[in-house]
């Protein structure tokens, strides 16, 4: 069902629900728990964390309608940044326009690692885990046999050595995790393997654990922009698209800028990975070293202009071993209904969702930045908010806004006196 979301946004919370509900874009007790606010019990906390005492709350919204695959995507966000939504939805409206964004799993395993020291004789310790290879994934795999029937597993094992101010000789456990992330099949995988792994090298084991540099599990997505989505005006286009392509080159030679670059991709990865109850935490930390995988920390994203086609095209790559599955996803009534949502997306699916937001985000944040700049955005966000509050109807509203953002300084005392005079004088 093809859905027309334009002024969805001007809706109350109450409003969006119904639309929600009108658009049976959720089950109905998913419907019912956004509605009533049944975020947490204090119980499931109680079992996530520990010296609970009560929950936070955030603002849980959708971004609507990314066309990704081919496939129409509404996606819950959790911020509490202003105008991270909103740049979302700008962007996936655009980017759809176009053809929506394109994605590709290059591989999804995780990665884990034994790391052993003062192993007497490195050469012949790196000989012999070869010649165990397989005795030593089928260990892993024993101590894990239920990810083993649902067909994921131990696959690869890997060795390296480290000469350093201490030498180490390092395991590494690749593992399918199927749909779960996988933290703890790996570290129960890695933990079995330690004792074997100290016979056969004759070494200390330091430490079993899995990396959340996931190199194993990268996804690239991909979007191209017609010029005339940038603007009706040619020429202005063309400069906008081409100053998005510098603004990515300038993020890939200044790390000052790469990281502000990044954070502004990870403003719409979080929020996704919030909402779906994901590690963002581990995500972050692969996806910043991934942006060093070149030597220097850079910008995640790329930029190109095609001038004769009269398009501009973006991609980032980035390890994204989200989960659908396992963790607290099945506990939490909110994250149940954000995968509800979502469709209930696989593993894989989300992993595309995700990446193709942050994709989505960057272009928001760019297009803003190298026109009209980023404070101008939030400002017309302000005002327009004060123009509700004051009580503007929708035809009242980009009057109110165009008034509010003549004055140095706004409030909703001047959006109210503002919309008093209008109405008087119409
Ligand atoms: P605009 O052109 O004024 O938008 O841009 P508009 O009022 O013409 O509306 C166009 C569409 O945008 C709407 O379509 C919505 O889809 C969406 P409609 O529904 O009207 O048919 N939209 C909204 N959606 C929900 N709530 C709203 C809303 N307003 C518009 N209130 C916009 C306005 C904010 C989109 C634009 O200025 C923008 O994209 N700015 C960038 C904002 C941004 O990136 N914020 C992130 C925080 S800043 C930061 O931390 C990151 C940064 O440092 C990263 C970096 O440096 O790279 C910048």
């Amino acid at each position: 069902m093809k859905i027309n979301w334009t002024g969805f946004s001007k809706k109350t919370p109450a409003e969006r629900l119904e639309f929600l509900k009108a658009h049976e874009l959720l089950q109905d007790e998913n419907w019912q728990n956004l509605a009533n606010q049944y975020y947490l019990p204090l119980e499931t906390a109680n079992q996530m964390s520990e010296n609970v005492l009560s929950i936070l709350a955030l603002p849980y919204s959708i971004a609507p309608d990314f066309l990704i695959d081919e496939q129409v995507y509404q996606v819950p966000f959790v911020t509490e940044e202003p105008s991270v939504v909103a740049a979302a939805s700008f962007a996936a409206k655009i980017i759809k326009r176009s053809g929506g964004f394109k994605t590709k799993i290059h591989n999804r395993q995780m990665i884990g690692q034994v790391a052993l020291y003062d192993v007497p004789d490195v050469a012949k310790a790196l000989e012999q885990i070869q010649n165990e290879k397989s005795a030593l994934l089928k260990l892993a795999n024993q101590a894990h046999p239920s990810i083993v029937k649902r067909g994921g597993g131990a696959r690869e094992l890997r060795t390296d050595f480290l000469e350093g101010e201490t030498d180490f000789l390092v395991v590494y456990l690749v593992v399918d995790t199927q749909e779960a992330m996988g933290a703890n099949i790996l570290n129960t995988m890695l933990e079995a393997l330690k004792e074997r792994l100290e016979e056969i090298t004759g070494g200390q084991s330091l430490m079993a654990i899995l990396s959340n540099y996931a190199t194993e599990a990268l996804v690239t997505a991909s979007c191209e922009i017609d010029f005339h989505s940038l603007s009706r005006d040619k020429a202005e286009a063309e400069r906008t698209a081409q100053r998005i392509v510098l603004a990515s080159q300038f993020a890939k030679q200044d790390p000052y800028r790469a990281s502000t670059h990044n954070k502004g991709i990870f403003n719409g990865i979080d929020a996704v990975l919030l909402a779906t109850g994901n590690d963002w935490r581990a995500i972050e930390a692969g996806a910043h070293a991934y942006a060093a995988h070149d030597g220097a920390y850079q910008g995640l994203s790329q930029w190109e202009v095609d001038l004769e086609e009269e398009k501009l095209y973006g991609q980032l790559t980035l390890p994204m071993p989200v989960a659908a599955k396992g963790g607290s996803i099945g506990l939490n009534p909110m994250v149940v209904a954000s995968f509800d949502l979502l469709g209930q997306p696989t593993a894989k699916e989300l992993a595309s969702i995700v990446v193709s937001v942050g994709l989505a985000q960057n272009f928001a944040a760019l297009r803003a930045l190298v026109t009209t700049g980023i404070q101008a955005g939030h400002m017309k966000l302000q005002a327009k908010s004060l123009a509700l509050l004051a009580g503007a109807q929708e035809d009242e509203i980009a009057a109110v806004v165009a008034e509010l953002l003549k004055e140095k300084q706004f409030n909703q005392a001047k959006a109210k006196e503002i919309l008093t005079k209008m109405r008087k004088e119409k």
